[in-house]
């Protein structure tokens, strides 16, 4: 399989990259630019190498920098942004900086004939967002396009296949951004175009098959996309020798547990344990209200709940987990502050004995982990489910966490989402729920007072979760909404919409 490497430096865009790449049909694998080295990534047999952009300038001494050896490699490199600025600097060019030619947000370019530029008009759109520029290219380089601005836009020695651009093609605003990639892994690099999910699940199939043969194999489902998608490839490779733990904490929204049981016991017919330990958790969390101590006691608990399970299941040879793309590579980054400890099954390798830990989708993108999903037959509404926390509905439930405010909350939840796929909205919003508030006001209903909780709305829209804007729900469903939870469910008298962005808020309140 051919393979294209995004040597990361630090820029947003990273991600975002490996994905265009991939969308091409062939496989990128992004590496932080200090953790390989230019013999690493010749014995690696990359077919082409991308320079990420980057926030720093080539002169600080603190910016990252490489072993200009990699220009020596062989291997076609196409640097971006700050990938083109260190690609000039590290083979002799002069760069420099200047406030009155900095360039942000959408610019014309004019390319030269050239084949990175292949099938595009002489001008068009790009997305520039830089205050360093390459002033002078280095020596066996010539310049190949240009802004009002920025006299060097892209750069290239075709002698070495080398390539830079100023600007970002891997963003849509570059409206030819799509074509430039594709001629470099194409025209320049010279892949195939082999990365295709039926060969992912039919190659990950047939090599667990072979590896796990005879093994006794253990996965913690919960219903999620990045589980449900590892259960079911893992049921197709080994059968019966996977056995799945479902610890319903009773922290779950409307039905759900009989959901996964249903789908995945009786549906898909693997071998399934379900563990109904909803009065473990709540007697844990009894009295707590603190949010981040809900996080702990649910992670912690989980944990125990399945050790108790996984005894009694004796001797187990593997573990399966469902770590997918992003969580390999953000794990491989620096220290950043904890806003919220997610719960994960990170912690089940060090209290339980396997032999042996598989991550079938460590590879994956979520959008590759869901075709994947559709590839396997698993339904739609599984395949799209929108996230949903590990630590459930404990930190959509302000304050003290009661049976009766769950079951509150699941109600005004379920409304909420069937309000939503009424209109047809589902997909016009990225994740929505139901929070139930620890706010009581006085309402009036008929002619008598009532006191009730509040309810709140939260609709977001975003790419990756980590910046999200409010979706603005029309009106219509908003009113509709409001007014069955206020009637259809005794103990709830008022309904408020959540207008925070995130930053500065988060998506789930507590
Ligand atoms: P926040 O609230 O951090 O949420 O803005 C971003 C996304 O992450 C989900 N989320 C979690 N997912 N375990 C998870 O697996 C967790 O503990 C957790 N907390 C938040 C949240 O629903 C949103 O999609």
């Amino acid at each position: 399989m051919d393979k294209i490497l995004v040597l990361d430096f630090g820029g947003q865009y990273n991600q975002l990259i490996a994905r265009r790449v991939r969308s091409e049909q062939v496989y990128a694998e992004i590496r932080p630019y200090n953790k390989i080295t230019p013999e690493g990534i010749k014995e690696n047999g990359y077919k082409g190498i991308i320079f990420t952009g980057g926030p720093n300038s080539v002169y600080d001494e603190a910016s990252p920098h490489y072993d200009s050896a990699i220009l020596n490699l062989g291997i076609p490199i196409l640097g971006i942004c700050y990938g083109d600025q260190l690609m000039a600097y590290m083979a002799g060019g002069e760069i420099t900086s200047a406030e009155n030619s900095s360039e942000y947000g959408k610019t014309t370019v004019f390319t030269a004939d050239n084949v990175l530029f292949e099938g595009l008009p002489s001008e068009s759109v790009c997305w520039m967002s830089h205050t360093d520029y390459v002033k002078m290219p280095p020596k066996g380089f010539i310049t190949i396009a240009h802004t009002a601005k920025c006299p060097c836009a892209a750069m290239c020695d075709e002698s070495r296949r080398l390539y830079g651009v100023q600007f970002h093609p891997e963003v849509t605003h570059t409206v030819y951004g799509k074509q430039m990639l594709h001629n470099f892994i194409f025209l320049v690099c010279g892949c195939k175009a082999d990365w295709k999910m039926e060969n992912f699940v039919e190659t990950a199939v047939k090599k667990y098959r072979t590896s796990l043969a005879g093994k006794k194999v253990l996965l913690a489902l919960s219903g999620g996309v990045d589980s449900s998608v590892a259960a079911v490839l893992l049921h197709k490779a080994i059968g019966n020798n996977l056995t799945c733990v479902f610890v319903d904490h009773g922290l779950l929204r409307k039905d759900e547990g009989d959901f996964v049981e249903n789908t995945f016991g009786k549906q898909f017919g693997i071998n399934l344990i379900r563990v109904n330990a909803e009065d473990r958790f709540l007697d844990k969390l009894k009295g707590v209200t603190e949010p981040e101590q809900k996080r702990k006691i649910i992670g912690e608990e989980f944990i125990r709940v399945f050790e108790d399970v996984a005894k009694k299941l004796g001797k187990m040879d593997v573990l399966v987990q469902g770590t997918i793309y992003p969580d390999v590579i953000e794990s491989g980054k620096g220290d950043s502050a904890v806003i919220k400890s997610h719960h994960n099954v990170g912690g089940l390798p060090d209290v339980i004995a396997f032999d042996e830990i598989v991550e079938p989708l460590r590879d994956l993108f979520k959008d590759e982990v869901r075709e994947t999903g559709t590839q396997l037959g698993i339904p739609h509404e599984l395949v799209w489910r929108q996230p949903f926390p590990g630590p459930g509905l404990a930190v959509r439930v302000i304050g003290e966490i009661t049976k009766e405010k769950l079951e509150l909350l699941r109600e005004a939840d379920a409304i909420f989402r069937e309000e939503i796929a009424g209109a047809g909205l589902e997909s016009c919003t990225n994740q929505y729920f139901a929070v139930l508030t620890d706010l009581r006001s006085v309402g009036v209903m008929g002619d008598a007072r009532t006191y009730g909780y509040t309810a709140a709305l939260r609709a977001v829209t975003t790419d990756d979760f980590m910046t999200a804007e409010w979706t603005r729900l029309p009106y219509e469903v908003l009113e509709k909404t409001s007014s069955r939870i206020t009637n259809e469910i005794k103990g709830i008298t008022r309904v408020v919409y959540d207008i925070t962005s995130k930053p500065p808020a988060t998506v789930e309140w507590e």
